[in-house]
């Protein structure tokens, strides 16, 4: 469904990404990990279209997409989440979810009742007439997810959704998104934490410092040592073993 090949960005002298490759499958939910810094958010960015990237291609269905615009890319059917969300704070849940609900109809009845499907689905129908001002961050979290799945997606790219959420809103996350999958979307998920991504991947990748390090399953990637050494400094993952 998503294949990406050797794509590199850089931001001045900074090699963000360097040659990273990678595929999604239809139906899988893929996991990307790496350290703060490896270049996940900006190897999501290329893909969904909001940089240009200075080598590589990304196809999606089958379609060359490299270099277009995130809207039609979007069009195309995958959508990406943003790690800082940043809701509308003066309208409410629904006004927000249908700002994502119009780029698939311009309707306002059907983007509002688009809005309220999706809010079901993502445990925000109680919240509809909230402000986006007053959200807690898990309603964020779980807003900018509604956003998202409002458009329609095929395959949705997940920034780090579980981040600054407790153990209860990560479990209450992780079945969301089960069943987001199980809805027929396929997903490709940013996760700093191994651990949330094992319950849900059936595959994960490992950026570091741009660079793709390992693939595998995830009881591959917790035994692979340069992953180890990625996450916890040089040597670790000898130490470890001893
Ligand atoms: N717009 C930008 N301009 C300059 N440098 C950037 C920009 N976005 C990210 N970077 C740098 O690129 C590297 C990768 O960042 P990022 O993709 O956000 O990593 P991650 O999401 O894995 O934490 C970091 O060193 C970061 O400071
Ligand atoms: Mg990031």
């Amino acid at each position: 469904m998503l294949e990406v090949a050797g794509l590199s960005k850089a931001f001045g002298g900074l090699k963000a990404v360097d040659e990273a490759s990678l595929t999604v499958d239809a139906g899988e939910i893929v996991g990307l990990i790496g350290p703060n810094g490896a270049g996940k958010t900006t190897l999501f960015a290329a893909i969904a279209g909001f940089h240009r990237p200075d080598a590589g291609r990304i196809a999606f269905g089958g379609h060359d997409i490299t270099g277009l615009p995130p809207h039609k890319i979007c069009a195309a059917g995958m959508v990406r989440t943003f790690q800082i969300t940043q809701p509308f704070a003066k309208i409410t849940v629904r006004e927000n979810i249908m700002v994502g609900a119009y780029l698939a109809t311009a309707d306002r009845r059907a983007a509002a009742a688009k809005a309220e499907a999706v809010a079901a689905q993502v445990g925000m129908a109680d919240q509809l007439d909230q402000n986006g001002a007053d959200l807690t961050v898990a309603g964020r979290k779980r807003l900018e997810l509604a956003r998202a799945l409002a458009t329609g997606p095929r395959l949705l790219l997940l920034d780090e959704v579980m981040a600054g959420l407790n153990p209860t809103e990560i479990s209450e996350i992780v079945a969301i998104i089960k069943a987001i999958r199980q809805s027929g979307v396929t997903i490709l998920l940013i996760e700093h934490v191994m651990q949330a991504v094992t319950s849900l991947a059936e595959r994960v990748y490992v950026l570091n410092q741009g660079r793709m390090i390992a693939e595998g399953t995830p009881a591959e990637i917790a035994e692979n040592p340069q992953v180890v050494e990625a996450y916890l400094g040089h040597g670790a993952a000898k130490v470890l073993r001893a």
